[in-house]
């Protein structure tokens, strides 16, 4: 969810804008002109400034010169009717991200626009995070299982190969790549990660590779792509089992030569980034059927190593439970959170089908059901496919629900939802079963006082 503020002098473009984006789960503030909208920014904090350009008083591009010159991670995406891109031009040159043609017809190009736009404010973000951040991952590595991996991590990590991370769902791919940048002579530089299964094919080449003006249409102006970005850093393919074949390889020339051009670019540049790829696939599988290329799992799988699954390290249970409700205890604002025996050792005896991620959602929920210190095996509510015996329902304690009201019960599961979900509503109300419609209404009723 982000907050962005709308600014249009037609009262009907304000709504329809408005509208759209809250349907997204954007928190959205409005401005008739530019004057009204420069009051509001000093007032309070946005992520996206979307602006119309012509508008009486202040216009939209002034707005943006003034916004990128006190703001200036405030991204900006302008308003402009057919028939004047050139202010759209100007547009890009002073700062703003995209452009969007009035009258904004579709919300899907809106919605589209949008969620780039606050990617790339979420990634310079992180970028700058990434390179502010001396300290170690807290990871916990005690198990016996995890004792060569880390020990091959602590190796490879100071050196230019390619590494492939191999592991289910949930077993840390993630957090392993970061450890390795962090481990790493690039530690300073930035970690830029791109995931192969989110984006279109088309979205993701200009992504990875930037693109020069004129490349297609839309491209008004030259962007850098993520390799750019990532230069003197780390780059991770995020589950790169599912990278098409044409961009395998695409891929595959930038892993050889080190080198790639801008699309729509005859510049040839040079990528220099450590490389690190994750997938919970069966590449060598995959392989077989001719769905991933050989030369490109031999460029990636330099370095493979395989995170073994929560099953196989028994032993890192306890700590990590440990860790885990620790920092969630931190994050809820009520330290010193600890487990019963009892709790734990319904937690060792569980077989954790989604490895660490879903241990982790386990204990919040938890946390969030405990109202004292203590979590209970009560409050453990385990999803019965990863149950060892007979189905685990979760069935609280001597058949008696914690004293809850039926709505607070509610009102926890969906923010239980949303938070899994890392604020995406709209799969939030998939998990809850309920409509996105009834997810709104809800969560309506529960901010009226
Ligand atoms: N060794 C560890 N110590 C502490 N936390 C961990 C560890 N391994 C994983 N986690 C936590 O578990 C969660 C899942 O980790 P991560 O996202 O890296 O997994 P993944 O393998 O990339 O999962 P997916 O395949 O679903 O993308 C994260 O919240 C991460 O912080
Ligand atoms: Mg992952």
């Amino acid at each position: 969810m982000a907050r962005i503020l709308v600014v249009d002098d037609e009262e009907g473009v304000r709504s329809f804008l408005a509208e759209a984006l809250e349907f997204e789960g954007h928190s959205v503030t409005t401005a008739a002109d530019g004057d009204e909208a420069a009051r509001l920014l000093a007032k309070q904090g946005v992520d996206l400034l979307l602006t119309d350009l012509r508008m009486p008083g202040l216009d939209g591009l002034s707005l943006l010169r003034k916004v990128k010159e006190e703001q200036p991670d405030v991204e900006v995406v302008v308003l402009t009717a057919v028939g004047t891109v050139e202010s759209a031009v100007a547009a890009m040159k002073a700062g703003a991200f995209d452009y969007l043609l009035k009258p904004v017809g579709s919300p899907a190009e809106l919605r589209l626009t949008v969620a780039r736009a606050l990617e790339r404010r979420a990634l310079l973000n992180w970028k700058t995070e990434a390179r502010q951040s001396t300290g170690e991952v807290e990871l916990s590595w005690g198990a016996a299982a995890m004792v060569p991996v880390v020990e091959a991590l602590r190796k490879v990590a100071p050196t230019q190969a390619t590494v492939l991370l191999v592991g289910e769902s949930g077993t840390g791919k993630e957090v392993t790549a970061r450890a390795l940048h962090q481990w790493s002579e690039r530690a300073d530089g930035p970690f830029v990660a791109v995931n192969c299964a989110a984006l279109t094919e088309t979205l993701l080449e200009s992504e990875l590779f930037g693109h020069e003006k004129g490349a297609f249409t839309g491209a008004v102006a030259q962007r850098r792509g993520r390799i750019e970005l990532a230069q003197g850093g780390t780059f991770f393919l995020d589950e790169v089992g599912e990278l098409k074949a044409e961009l395998q390889a695409k891929l595959l020339r930038v892993l050889q030569e080190r080198r790639f051009e801008r699309v729509g670019g005859t510049r040839t540049l040079e990528a220099d980034v450590r490389w690190v790829a994750a997938t919970n696939r069966d590449l060598k599988g995959m392989m077989a059927r001719g769905e991933f290329r050989e030369d490109l799992y031999h460029r990636l799988a330099v370095f493979p190593i395989r995170l073994p699954s929560l099953r196989e390290r028994r032993e890192d249970l306890r700590p990590l439970a440990e860790l885990l409700l620790r920092r969630i205890g931190e994050e809820l604002g009520r330290p010193g959170l600890r487990l019963s025996s009892e709790a734990l050792a319904r937690l060792e005896a569980f077989t954790w089908p989604g490895n660490v991620r879903e241990l982790r959602n386990a204990l919040e929920r938890a946390a969030i059901l405990a109202d004292g210190p203590v979590v209970e095996p009560r409050h453990l509510w385990l999803d019965p496919t990863g149950a060892p015996g007979p189905v685990d329902a979760p069935a609280p304690e001597g058949g008696r629900l914690p004293s809850l009201t039926l709505e607070e019960l509610e009102r926890r599961a969906i923010e239980q939802a949303i938070a899994d979900e890392a604020g995406n509503r709209k799969r939030a109300a998939q998990r809850l079963g309920i409509g996105l419609r009834t997810l709104y209404d809800k969560l309506r009723r529960y901010e009226a006082p």
